[in-house]
């Protein structure tokens, strides 16, 4: 039997995955078979692995400076976008967009 801390939901494709508190969105997203790009490995380097928080912002980790700063020298910040790789899960139900720049 696993253990869970929370339940991710990867949009479009309504798969839930469960997930261990400190486990990594990008991680979790691999692990539960969601094509999720990431061409620098989890380094916070390419911002490949951006999603958009639908819900459940609070039960992710607060965006340290370097992914802050990653995001917005690509000019990507705002819409509750984040970086799979560094965007750590808590406790609680989160909901993801892995396509942010097809959103409406
Ligand atoms: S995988 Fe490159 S920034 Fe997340």
């Amino acid at each position: 039997m696993s253990y869970s801390d929370a339940s991710v939901t990867f949009l479009p494709s309504h798969t839930v995955a469960s997930a261990v508190k400190g486990e990594s969105l990008l991680d979790c997203a691999l692990a539960h078979g969601i094509d999720l790009e990431c061409e620098c490995g989890g380094s916070c380097a390419c911002t490949t692995c951006r999603v958009r928080v639908v819900s459940g912002q609070d039960y992710l980790s607060v965006a340290e400076a370097p992914e802050r700063e990653r995001l917005a020298i690509e000019g990507r910040t705002g819409n509750n976008i984040r970086l799979a790789c560094q965007a750590l899960v808590g406790c609680g139900n989160i909901v993801i967009d892995t396509q942010p720049d097809h959103c409406t």
